[in-house]
């Protein structure tokens, strides 16, 4: 078959690379990216590292509002699949990427793969949501990563070509992991200026990106958390807050934290597979903090990987202080035999129910 795969933010970039190695086997692939996220350590360096094909098609699509960039990239998305004819759209997530190739495969009545389907936060607030709930409503087939997603479908009356095939990112992880020996070179962080950061031996690791954060009132308060750990904090920059960040710091002296620009993939796993705890409000780095074994803290309001929330392996805290260093505290209870993502074999899963349909 011929398939049409859209990315165009950095964790789609990951579920492609561990999705199109498998899927470039039996099937042509086109790969779309929007231009959503553009700058080279936020792009160029997955698709380097991760030795994901180059895209056939970037439509260059970034910034703007959520309408402006999603309808922008509609029309353009529109147009590539008109030429290209495609048997099949593969997306991934909740991106407003995901949302635009879902408008314009839907109304060509071009079946549409969704990877990640189903997770829901019960809230519409979160911009997310809206994408993935519109993307499950018109996708053909519904691949599912955990067990709570297929419930949510369920809820909905969504029941129909939905598969729980576990996790791509899970997929991801236990083949990076494995190897970052081999990658050793490529474990590096840099600061605003460029210059090579030491990961020091002990430390936290904070990512922080999510629009629900971005006020300067709980930017400062997880900040302030994290400077006051007894370890150093490492926190790579999301190019959205980074002049927010690097002026409380600043401000506040905050030395424990070493702010560093965004890091490569590889870099990201090997800083929480090494970290002491995660503090993050990524969906993505919360699950590898649970793949990893490493206690994770979540500052969001809404739940969105229940699973890893058993024993508190990973806890919600608002965006305060107090809560944050509370909810640091408490001991998690991992349990040795609970695997909710799956096998780290979720692509070959997607794949061969493909191939079945196709
Ligand atoms: C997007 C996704 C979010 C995902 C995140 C992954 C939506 C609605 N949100 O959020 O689900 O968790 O990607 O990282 O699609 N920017 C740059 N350089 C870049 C990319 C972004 O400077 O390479 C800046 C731009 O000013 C842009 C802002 O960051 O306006 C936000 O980027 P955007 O793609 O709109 O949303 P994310 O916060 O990245
Ligand atoms: N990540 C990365 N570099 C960074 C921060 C995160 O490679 O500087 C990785 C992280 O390990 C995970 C993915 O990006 O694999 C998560 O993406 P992000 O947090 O941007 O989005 P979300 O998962 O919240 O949608």
């Amino acid at each position: 078959m011929k398939i049409c795969t859209i990315v165009g933010a950095r964790p789609q970039f990951i579920k492609a690379a561990a999705l199109s190695r498998v899927l470039r086997k039996e099937h042509i692939e086109i790969l779309i990216h929007t231009g959503q996220h553009y700058d080279a350590n936020m792009s160029d360096i997955f698709f380097e590292e991760l030795q994901i094909p180059k895209p056939d098609y970037n439509l260059g699509i970034s910034g703007g509002g959520h309408g402006k960039m999603t309808g922008e990239m509609l029309i353009k998305i529109e147009e590539v699949l008109i030429k290209e004819k495609p048997d099949m759209v593969v997306l991934y997530g909740d991106t407003n990427s995901t949302l635009a190739g879902a408008i314009a495969a839907v109304k060509l009545h071009i079946p549409i793969c969704h990877v990640e389907a189903g997770n829901r936060l019960g809230t519409l607030s979160n911009p997310e949501e809206v994408n993935r709930i519109l993307t499950d409503k018109v996708s053909a087939f519904l691949f599912c990563c955990v067990e709570s997603a297929v419930e949510f479908l369920k809820a909905e009356g969504q029941t129909k070509n939905v598969y729980l095939v576990g996790d791509p990112m899970y997929d991801a992880f236990c083949f990076y992991r494995g190897r970052l020996n081999e990658y050793k070179s490529n474990i590096n962080a840099f600061d605003f200026d460029n210059e090579k950061i030491t990961i020091p031996e002990n430390y936290y690791y904070l990512t922080c990106h999510r629009p629900e954060n971005e006020s300067e009132d709980k930017l400062f308060e997880i900040l302030s958390a994290m400077n006051s750990l007894e370890y150093k904090t490492i926190y790579p920059v999301h190019p959205r807050n980074k002049e927010k960040i690097y002026s409380i710091c600043k401000k506040n002296n905050f030395k424990n934290i070493i702010l560093t620009l965004p890091v490569s993939y590889l870099t990201s796993i090997y800083l929480v597979s090494n970290c002491t705890k995660v503090v993050t409000d990524s969906g993505g780095v919360q699950r590898e903090a649970f793949f990893a074994k490493k206690q994770c803290v979540t500052v969001f309001n809404y739940i969105a990987w229940p699973e890893t929330m058993a024993g508190n392996c990973n806890q919600l805290a608002s965006p305060q202080k107090d809560d944050i260093l509370a909810k640091l505290n408490v001991k998690p209870e991992w349990k040795n035999s609970y695997e909710p993502f799956g096998d780290g074999k979720a692509c070959e899963k997607i794949v061969s129910i493909i191939n079945s349909v196709g």
